[in-house]
């Protein structure tokens, strides 16, 4: 399993020969200059929520991919669908397995409404199970006793993709005990430095995991890691 970090919560997988993006939010993040949303090859794209900065670039990415499926809320997919792109709705708690492997809508702390005003359903996260490898993307989120059930639900997670750059979402003190609640060592931290509100200190919030026996990955955008 390949993971790309296309800045602020964006990501890339490379799983079981399919590639999914994850929240994609490029063309207007002024961090994410090197990456180009027209050249995106992609077979998924998982939307957490309805915020402008998680669903800017679906449109375009399906576009240019006509086949692709959003996975999201029934509200995001319905959304979606009014725009005649293929969806598959999900809701918290449920599970399905795609041809890449088994994908979980889990609970997250935080609002949703889509750009336009729409109701965007409740927000969340996924948990991904695909090559023997567990993965958690929480989406935007407040630190929340409901992490506690990944691991007891469905084992240890191998990678966290968990916010960092509060104000909108928990910071990185928060981050570490939810790495702790879902028994994660390996924290790929986003959702911060895009906007003025959410400017981190990178060195503090590596110290601060480093002190609690846990890594945090901050990957430069368009940087890939092998899991
Ligand atoms: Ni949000
Ligand atoms: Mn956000």
């Amino acid at each position: 399993m390949d993971i790309t970090f296309l800045g602020h919560a964006s990501l890339q997988l490379y799983i079981a020969g399919k590639t999914l993006i994850v929240d994609p939010f490029i063309s207007a993040n002024e961090l994410a200059t090197a990456i180009d949303v027209n050249s995106l090859k992609a077979d998924y794209i998982l939307v957490t929520h309805g915020h402008q900065d998680h669903v800017l670039d679906v449109e375009q990415i399906a576009k240019n991919n006509p086949e692709i499926i959003v996975v999201s809320n029934f509200e995001i997919v319905s959304w979606f669908g009014g725009k005649s792109i293929n969806g598959h709705p999900m809701n918290h708690g449920g599970k399905k397995t795609f041809d890449f492997g088994l994908v979980k809508y889990v609970n997250a702390i935080h609002s949703s409404v889509l750009p336009d005003g729409n109701y965007g359903g409740n927000p969340g996260g996924f948990v991904i199970e695909a090559e023997g490898k567990r993965i958690y993307i929480a989406g935007d989120t407040a630190l929340t006793y409901d992490m506690k059930l990944i691991p007891e639900t469905m084992g240890p997670v191998d990678l966290a993709v968990l916010p960092i750059g509060d104000n909108f979402t928990m910071g990185y003190e928060d981050a570490v005990v939810a790495a702790d609640f879902i028994q994660c060592d390996t924290v790929l931290g986003c959702h911060y430095d895009t906007f003025p509100p959410i400017v981190m200190d990178k060195n503090a919030a590596q110290q601060h995991f480093k002190a609690k026996g846990k890594k945090l990955w901050l990957p430069n955008i368009g940087e890939t890691i092998t899991l």
